[in-house]
């Protein structure tokens, strides 16, 4: 059997660590395509060295772009690739432009296309992630759902019968990584030198925070007059529209900082009091490793973290400040996310079929 894998930006990689190294196992023949979407060492390399990930079979080079050059220039591109690999399966990660493009180029060229994380909503059209989700969703063959609901809004779009719940790959790799660090200190909190639990984490990355400089401003502000050291581990996108708006990223509580490796971010949420951020696969590993997240945004796609209290979400300064000081949530032994064991679920699933 022979699959090849799309990828391109960040949350993507690290889904693939866990799919990759399944197929390994499962002597799957892997193609891994990136599409480039991500590029800086930070944001790409890194990933595939921590987490072991063979390295791209091809890469697209598209690099950055408004939301049709850059998916168009992906969709031309991938044409021939595929032409060239003739895969069993085209597997498509997510919900980014990367995602749309491949699920697109594979369907027109009547090759099984399967979407892992499918099923996710956040019903805001606003978002380039829901488009892309809904179409992706709708082109492929097999809809890999990582939860009940996501399963369950499958369904309501009348898309059950191409659905089978996997679990959740991002649980795999986390609690992979989570085991090699047991024990050991978090760089970000020597080299900040607090005390273990004395800061926060954040990420804010999403157009509707960074793009509106009153939203960005807002946000900052926020960050800055919080109770600890807050850590803002910056995408470039954020540094350059804060730089673009004049809006200070270092202030008071607030410190800008790179991009962290993905153990070395684990390890600083590990050792933090709490996350703020606007990622999706961030609140999640925030919940597994149980420590409180306020989301910075309107609503989420991983309701079962604020169902069981260990999420919430916050829009105004008020908001973010309650969010981070309130009581810590009541300890869960639920698990819905998965048991860890998701991508050899997905690889079984393509083989079946
Ligand atoms: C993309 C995804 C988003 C995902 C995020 C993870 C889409 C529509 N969005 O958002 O769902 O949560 O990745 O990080 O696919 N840039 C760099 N270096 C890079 C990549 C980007 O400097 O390696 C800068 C460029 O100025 C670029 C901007 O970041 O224009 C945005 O990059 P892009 O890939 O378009 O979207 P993300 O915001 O990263």
């Amino acid at each position: 059997m022979k699959i090849v894998s799309v990828v391109g930006a960040r949350p993507q990689f690290v889904k693939l660590a866990p799919i990759d190294k399944a197929m390994r196992a499962a002597g799957v023949e892997h193609v891994i395509v990136h599409t480039g979407q991500h590029y800086d060492p930070m944001l790409s390399d890194v990933f595939f060295d921590d987490l072991g990930i063979a390295a791209p079979d091809v890469h697209l080079g598209v690099g950055s772009g408004s939301h049709g050059v850059q998916t168009g220039s992906m969709l031309s591109a991938l044409d021939g690739v595929f032409d060239a690999q003739q895969p069993d399966w085209v597997l498509v990660y997510g919900d980014t432009n990367s995602t749309v493009a491949a699920a697109l180029s594979a369907v027109k060229m009547h090759l099984p296309v399967a979407h892992l994380e499918a099923g996710l909503r956040s019903f805001n059209r606003r978002m380039p992630e829901e488009h892309n989700r809904v179409l992706t969703d709708h082109a492929a063959d097999l809809l890999l759902a990582p939860t009940k609901v996501a399963v369950d809004h499958l369904a309501a779009e009348g898309l059950a019968e191409r659905t089978v719940l996997v679990g959740d790959v991002m649980t795999d790799v986390l609690y992979e990584v989570r085991d090699e660090l047991a024990g050991r200190a978090s760089s970000l909190v020597s080299e900040l030198g607090v005390a273990p639990g004395g800061h926060y984490v954040a990420t804010i990355h999403r157009a509707e925070n960074t793009d509106d400089p009153a939203r960005l401003a807002e946000i900052a502000g926020a960050l800055a007059s919080l109770d600890k050291p807050v850590v803002l581990l910056a995408h470039p996108r954020v540094v350059a529209k804060a730089a673009a708006h004049g809006i200070p990223l270092t202030e008071g509580s607030l410190i800008s900082h790179g991009p962290l490796a993905y153990p070395d971010l684990i390890a600083a949420v590990m050792h933090s009091a709490g996350v703020v951020t606007d990622s999706g696969g961030l609140q999640k590993e925030a919940f597994l490793l149980r420590v409180p997240c306020t989301t910075v945004r309107t609503e989420t796609e991983w309701v079962e973290t604020v169902d069981l209290g260990w999420n919430v979400l916050a829009g105004t300064r008020a908001e973010i400040a309650a969010g981070v000081t309130r009581p810590r949530p009541a300890d869960t032994a639920a698990a819905p996310y998965g048991d860890g064991r998701a991508a050899q679920r997905v690889v079984a699933e393509l083989a079946a079929r």
